[in-house]
């Protein structure tokens, strides 16, 4: 396994081996991998000749005030991790390789997809995604890039991205992997302590719930968005950021369900805010 820190040498590696005809597998990261990461380089090995794995916790998709001084990092740690998996190659520039001091050429998507959800909550947060992925792209060369179902908004921002950018590539998303009890994980999961931990659950219980409504007969989403919100206010430390149900086709409202909608939740736990989301179709 080779670690690249420049984007030259990591550009070069890879045309060199487009050259020699190998399709290449690109999994975005920002380290401190877990399960969930993994997920996505073992769904990259088995359908690229080449997995390359990016380790950039990406400073331009933290507001101010965010967490990006303290994101949690362990470069050698998740080096044997990718050692042990199939993985042929690290990229871990550094912010300056990345950015120069003056940077300004930015990569956006506008409209509805980008305005709701964590676009509201974290003004900036997806021009930082878009314009990070945009430059692994154009490094990396990838034939498939692989995300997670996890960031439900961000690989739809992306794949948006993609198609109208005309990026020569193809999106593969892949399930959330989940903890034994349900918690999605997350490289943030290790900021809870353990009372914040089990209060957790609620996120995973109650998307459970909403889809079992659902499946009852439930079509009226005010009425499914209240019944989250009840279960998730019953854990004393949760502070609400949103639950929300869109189209899982466009985000655009939805009053009665029809076709496949996306649950999805933002939740407060002391400063660790959480994300997670369920895909239910009717
Ligand atoms: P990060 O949070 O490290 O996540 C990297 C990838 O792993 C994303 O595609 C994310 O959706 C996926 N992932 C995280 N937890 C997962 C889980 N429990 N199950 C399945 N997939 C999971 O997302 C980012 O980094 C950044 O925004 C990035 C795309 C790298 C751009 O900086």
């Amino acid at each position: 396994m080779q670690v690249f820190n420049t984007v030259g040498a990591m550009q070069n590696w890879c045309i060199e081996k487009k050259k020699q005809g190998l399709t290449i597998g690109l999994v975005p990261t920002m380290g401190y991998l877990h399960a969930g990461h993994l997920a996505l380089v073992h769904a990259a090995g088995q359908q690229c000749d080449i997995v390359v794995v990016s380790i950039f916790v990406n400073p331009t998709q933290f507001g101010e005030g965010e967490d990006f001084e303290d994101y949690p990092r362990d470069i050698e740690r998740d080096q044997l991790t990718l050692e042990s998996a199939r993985v042929d190659a690290i990229f871990a520039p550094s912010p300056g390789e990345m950015y120069a001091n003056v940077y300004n050429t930015w990569l956006e998507v506008q409209g509805e997809i980008t305005a709701k959800l964590c676009g509201a909550s974290r003004p900036g947060h997806f021009r930082g995604v878009t314009t990070v992925v945009g430059k692994l792209f154009n490094i990396c060369q990838p034939d498939k890039a692989f995300f997670g179902q996890k960031d439900a908004q961000q690989v739809m921002i992306i794949e948006k991205m993609v198609q109208e950018m005309n990026f020569p590539l193809s999106i593969v998303r892949v399930p959330i992997v989940r903890e034994a009890d349900g918690l999605a994980m997350s490289s943030r999961n290790v900021y809870l302590n353990e009372e914040q931990r089990q209060q957790a659950l609620v996120l995973s219980r109650s998307l459970q719930k909403a889809s079992q409504s659902i499946k009852q007969g439930e079509r009226n989403v005010a009425r499914l968005k209240s019944e989250i919100r009840q279960m998730i206010e019953q854990s004393p430390q949760a502070k609400i950021d949103y639950a929300q149900i869109y189209s899982a086709h466009d985000l655009s409202d939805v009053e009665e369900i029809q076709g496949p909608v996306l649950i999805a939740l933002a939740v407060k736990f002391g400063t660790t805010r959480l994300i997670d989301n369920l895909v239910v179709e009717v």
